[in-house]
């Protein structure tokens, strides 16, 4: 049979199948789904071998066990390394799921469940690519290795490790991705920017224990209300961050760039639909495209501290936190905008408290030409795989191990990603449109195709 209508004839079996990993929880982030994170491992290892891998290990890592495999290596052919993760973001909150988060469910073709857009069904949109040329070729045509992480949702920790260790094992020709999101329904993208991040927590303790506001109100500083202050004054009125030097290093966005950009495209009205806040914010003088994807931003994650539960309480907590992030763009580095997040956040606290600040993780911002012709292979197959003209994008999202890659090995990293912005990833409800998922594997297949004819 040929390659398409193998797949086309396969549409049940691959979604039946997709299903069964999705049931698996596994959550990198919380202990008691250790055991579900090694189930989602050996059945990703079982998965490999049907789609042409022959050596395939699972590999143990400090956390979690990374999934490895390789199709015989033959010479003269291209090399591809795909990289992707199977570790999923917890599900919480429950109630806000319309079905259960892992009781995988289609509905207005749509499949809804975690992991489905991030990552669990885009990597096996590569699975079943990989399975289809095996199988209607008798071969894979070009060299595949596959890594596949269960770390990515908890900062990747012991992914680079691994890379070191066998920098001579994963050499290829490019890397291929699947993480990212498309542009918009009928738009298949190849993502060619990412943002960095820098993750934060502070603790403020002000008392040595928790005060009678009675008692103490009126004498005694309040963490809580000095936390705010201290937080209200990191934006200015055009929500530009304020610390020190921050926008030193951000590189300047080419006149033709910035035009391409915002020629995309994009649709503010359902950006505005997919936000469904009353009205947007953001850093005045740039266009939303332009914020989203070429700007670094500074976001509160979390906040807590006090009395939070039913009723009232009258008391002045000892301690309040907050949990805050960068998006880095090039050419920002991580550790410097971390010292001077620091020294400005300390310079905001008055002298009634305490701080403790802790740096959680850090990924560079990533951003590369896509002059290489692999990008040109790629945006064929997309549009041969989806019938639709594809777009090169930027995004806001981060993925650290890419710059990694691009900057240790140097090969061309090809984004291709088949979520869409409004599918929900790490939130209630995640889903995955079955049309980009079904033109995903085709499209994939197709790629991978036609490298061998390079
Ligand atoms: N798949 C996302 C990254 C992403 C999202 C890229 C949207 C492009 C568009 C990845 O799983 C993720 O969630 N990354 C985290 C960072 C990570 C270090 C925890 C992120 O971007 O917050
Ligand atoms: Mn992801
Ligand atoms: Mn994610």
């Amino acid at each position: 049979m040929d390659l398409l209508p193998y797949i086309e004839s396969r549409r049940d079996e691959n979604l039946n199948e997709l299903k069964e990993f999705l049931r698996i929880p596994s959550v990198s982030t919380k202990t008691e789904n250790k055991p579900d994170i090694e189930r989602a491992a050996q059945w990703l290892a079982r998965q490999l071998k049907p789609a042409g891998m022959e050596k395939i290990e699972i590999v143990p890592t400090q956390m979690h066990p990374l999934v490895y495999g390789e199709s015989p290596q033959k010479t003269g052919r291209p090399t591809v390394l795909f990289y992707g993760h199977y570790d999923v973001q917890p599900s919480e909150p429950l109630d806000l799921w319309t079905s259960p988060a892992f009781e995988p469910e289609v509905r207005n073709g749509n499949l809804y469940g975690r992991g489905t857009a991030d990552d669990k069904g885009q990597v096996h949109i590569h699975l079943k690519a990989l399975e289809a040329l095996h199988k209607t070729q008798g071969e894979l045509p070009i060299n595949v290795k596959v890594m596949i992480e269960g770390e990515e949702e908890v900062g990747s920790v012991n992914l680079w490790d691994f890379v070191q260790r066998n920098r001579d094992r994963l050499k290829a020709d490019a890397l291929i991705v699947s993480d990212t999101s498309m542009l918009g329904p009928g738009v298949p993208s190849i993502t060619y920017g990412l943002r960095g991040l820098d993750y934060f927590q502070v603790e403020i303790t002000g008392a040595a224990q928790d005060l009678h506001s009675g008692v103490f109100g009126g004498a005694a500083p309040n963490p809580i209300t000095i936390l705010a202050e201290m937080i209200a004054k990191l934006h200015d009125k055009n929500f530009r961050v304020t610390v020190p030097g921050f926008y030193d290093d951000v590189d300047k966005v080419s006149a033709t760039e910035r035009k391409a950009l915002n020629s995309l495209p994009w649709k503010e009205k359902e950006f505005r639909k997919t936000v469904g806040a009353p009205g947007l914010a953001g850093e005045t003088g740039y266009t939303i495209v332009e914020r989203l994807w070429c700007r670094p931003t500074l976001e509160l994650n979390g906040i807590w501290g006090g009395y939070t539960g039913e009723g009232s309480k009258t008391v002045i907590a000892a301690k309040a936190y907050a949990k805050f992030s960068t998006r880095l763009v090039p050419s920002q580095n991580p550790a410097k905008i971390a010292k001077r997040v620091e020294r400005h956040v300390r310079q905001l606290l008055p002298k009634t408290v305490k701080c403790k600040f802790e740096v959680v993780s850090t990924g560079k911002p990533w951003v590369a030409p896509y002059s290489h012709p692999i990008f040109q292979q790629a945006r064929q197959a997309l549009e041969k795989g989806f019938g639709k003209k594809a777009a090169f994008i930027r995004e806001g999202g981060s993925i650290p191990f890419v710059t990694q890659m691009h900057d240790t090995f140097g090969v061309p990293c090809v984004l291709l990603g088949f979520g869409l912005p409004d599918e929900n990833a790490h939130a209630p409800d995640e889903h995955l449109s079955l049309e980009n998922y079904y033109g995903g594997i085709k499209s994939v297949a197709l790629f991978y195709e036609s490298l061998a004819r390079a």
